[in-house]
């Protein structure tokens, strides 16, 4: 019998809060370094992000002989194909991974969906996760957002059990360090108050998020071919999510 792969989503109703970010980093974390089978569904339509990412990375190791060899490197090491990326709509995106999952057993598939819950299709896929993972930052304005999508979903569809989800849990991103941790504790009062939950690692507001493979060959960060760069992972915190998370869904 085949298994069920973990559903996982990095979803919020906020624009720019590292949604797409996050499902790469994590996807490649966990299929490059850690070794799991991963998949990306891309329903976020129609910027199709990760879609996009994935034809510039494969552009990027062709054209350039420093990242085919990188590539190749890689290949053979790991003796291992890189994780699929499909295209879909936020409604049928469970049937786009059940497809995936016909070929090939994976450990976790990933979903990126866009950025509303004013929308059945994202509701009706979100409530087939089995965890969601909530970027949220210390701004006024994504912070109510993202507070008001989690206790929909928490009211909704987690305390009705009309839902498979196990975990819904916020993440802080984009923390900057030079802020009083203070302001922090005030939200995470708030948080509290509403009965959810936060990750305790953080993602700092760090350039290196931005990074993409480039002709400049500068080490990699956001990537769907490679994983971050050993020299980039200390102070991004992305090895301690990767291991907060696993633990999580253990
Ligand atoms: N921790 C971070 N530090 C700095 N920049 C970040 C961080 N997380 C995300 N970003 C940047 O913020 C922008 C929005 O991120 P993105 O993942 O595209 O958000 P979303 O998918 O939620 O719209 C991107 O330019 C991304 O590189
Ligand atoms: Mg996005």
């Amino acid at each position: 019998m085949e298994k069920k792969p973990m559903y996982v989503a990095f979803s919020t109703q906020k624009g720019g809060a590292g949604k797409t970010t996050l499902t790469v980093l994590v996807a490649s974390y966990l299929h490059y370094v850690k070794g799991y089978n991963v998949a990306v569904v891309d329903c976020d339509y129609p910027q199709y992000s990760v879609v996009d990412m994935r034809k510039r990375d494969r552009e990027l190791v062709m054209d350039d002989e420093y990242y085919s060899y990188l590539f190749y490197e890689q290949a053979t090491r790991l003796d291992k194909k890189i994780y699929p990326v499909e295209q879909g709509m936020p409604e049928n995106a469970i049937e786009v991974a059940q497809g995936l999952s016909k070929n090939e057993d994976f450990d976790f598939i990933f979903f990126d969906l866009p950025g509303t819950i004013n929308n059945e299709g994202v509701v009706k896929t979100l409530s087939q996760m089995d965890y969601i993972f909530s970027p949220i930052s210390a701004d006024y304005m994504v912070l109510r957002s993202t507070l008001r999508f989690a206790d929909v979903l928490n009211e909704k569809l987690i305390t009705t059990g009309i839902a498979n989800i196990k975990g819904l849990y916020l993440l802080w991103n984009l923390v900057d360090g030079r802020e009083k941790s203070e302001l922090y504790e005030v939200y995470e009062k708030v948080i509290e108050d509403l009965h959810l939950t936060a990750l305790k690692t953080f993602l700092p507001d760090s350039k290196r998020f931005r990074k993409e493979l480039s002709v400049s060959h500068k080490a990699v960060f956001r990537s769907t071919l490679f994983p971050v760069d050993k020299a980039l992972i200390k102070g991004s915190n992305l090895d301690l999510l990767v291991a907060e998370i696993l633990e999580l869904l253990k």
